[in-house]
């Protein structure tokens, strides 16, 4: 039987306890600096319109300042009978200053701090993801240009179709995470505004300055209405969550490439032994397990979105208790994709291509198309020349000459990996993580 902030006389049966809090103290870490910091933003306001004495707004400052070292030392602990992080500081405050403790929470219900605690949490985990994705983007890029000249047959239907590249292959992923960066982005101006204030979700009778509150935690904008910020709950998770699946899908079906590429009947591509496994009977395997898990990781990660969907779909707006059960899938789903991210960027990084897969006669045919465009070039009409080629390959006289001309942007003589290169800076920069930085530093009192 334990005590909770909104106990007042009748106690908690603990079964009804345990399945409640189920495993919100869990989740709840991943959360707790940033209820520390959206704590440390809520006091300066609260003192700025006179509900804290500047004293009380030291002693409180100190106290969170300290716990959230406690927290960067990986000590902070929500305890057994306390029922989620929220109520932990709190605690923890409580039992430092007394009184002062008590009076953090004016204005405020756990409703908009764990809102404002998810937002900050997302804008942070966000950046994460970006990093990892811009060393993927330059890993794949590189080996774009590396091995730019080493042509390999482009597939329709998975039927041998025109001669492509590895520039192309390992360039169209790069390519690929320029446009999911784009919806990380979107995504992240979504979460780049400040639920804090809508308490409740129907704001208070406190004269709040949110405005403050929103420069404090360096939001870019504040979500007005208190209905709609609680809304915001779920809907701001689900979005993110799309946009990491956007990554995800780039990814893992470069996984399923690779284990294609990499099996004998292709032999296009080899991976690094010390990146494959073994069979426990077969003494000839190298698996290419790696890119399997990934594959499947990906997919899993998709799936969130859908998750969170049905979690939420069919709430009415306001508060409920449905909503905590989002953060099981989704906040653990951030160091996957980056788990993921790094190995892939590992293993791409270290991928070696075959040059001479065109010896093969077997790929001779995906040459047609480019004896049809000479023919043409020297001036026969494309039906006749397409016919001629057509009759040369039935008769078995056609000979494939095997240099490829391809001039035009984004083909294998051109890839305009310098033009990919400067979109994604952009997106990079565009981000402006630095708001948050700076304003973290001014909260925590580490700005130089
Ligand atoms: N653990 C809760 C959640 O994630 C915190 C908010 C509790 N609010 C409430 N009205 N019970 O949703």
């Amino acid at each position: 039987m334990a005590s909770k902030l909104w106990e007042k006389n009748i106690t908690v049966n603990t079964d009804v306890e345990v399945y409640t809090v189920g495993r919100d103290r869990e989740m709840d870490m991943y959360l707790a600096r940033f209820d520390v910091l959206g704590s440390l933003a809520h006091i300066t306001m609260l003192e700025s319109v006179g509900l804290l004495t500047a004293d009380e707004l030291k002693a409180l400052t100190d106290e969170l300042r300290d716990i959230y070292s406690v927290i960067e030392r990986g000590e902070f602990v929500i305890e057994p009978d306390v029922e989620d992080v929220h109520s932990q500081v709190e605690l923890m405050l409580t039992r430092r200053l007394g009184d002062t403790g008590k009076k953090i929470h004016s204005g405020r219900s756990r409703n908009d701090q764990v809102l404002v605690d998810l937002k900050l949490f997302m804008r942070q985990r966000i950046e994460d993801v970006t990093r990892a994705v811009a060393s993927l983007f330059a890993t794949l890029l590189d080996q774009s240009e590396r091995y730019k000249e080493v042509l390999m047959p482009g597939y329709t239907h998975l039927q041998v179709a025109m001669p492509s590249s590895f520039g192309l292959w390992f360039g169209a992923y790069a390519e690929s995470l320029v446009d999911d960066l784009t919806v990380l982005q979107a995504a992240y101006r979504v979460a780049d505004r400040n639920p804090l204030g809508s308490a409740a979700g129907y704001g208070s009778s406190f004269p709040l300055d949110r405005s403050m509150t929103t420069r404090l935690l360096g939001f870019g904008s504040m979500n007005y209405n208190a209905v709609y910020a609680q809304m915001g709950r779920g809907k701001t998770e689900r979005i993110v969550a799309q946009a990491l699946g956007s990554i995800a899908a780039t990814v893992g079906k470069l996984a399923y490439d690779a284990c294609l590429f990499n099996s004998q009947n292709f032999g296009f591509i080899k991976l690094p032994d010390q990146y494959t496994t073994g069979s426990s009977i077969m003494p000839h395997k190298k698996n290419p397990d790696v890119f399997e898990l990934t594959r499947a990781k990906c997919n899993k990660i998709q799936a969130l979105p859908y998750e969170i969907t049905l979690i939420t779909n069919n709430l009415p707006s306001g508060y409920f208790r449905d909503l905590q059960l989002v953060k099981e899938n989704f906040l653990p789903a951030f160091d996957s994709l980056i788990d993921i991210l790094t190995m892939v960027d590992r293993m791409v990084a270290e991928i070696k291509v075959n040059r001479d897969i065109l010896d093969d006669p077997r790929y001779d045919l995906m040459f047609s198309v480019e004896e049809v465009n000479r023919l043409v070039a020297g001036g026969m009409p494309f039906r006749d020349a397409y016919k001629k080629v057509g009759l040369d390959i039935e008769n078995g006289n056609f000979v494939p000459c095997k240099s490829v001309h391809h001039t035009h942007e984004g083909s294998i003589g051109n890839l305009c990996n310098d033009r990919l290169r400067a979109m994604f800076d952009k997106t990079l920069d565009a981000f402006g993580f630095d708001a948050c930085h700076n304003a973290f530093a001014a909260l925590l009192g580490r700005n130089d």
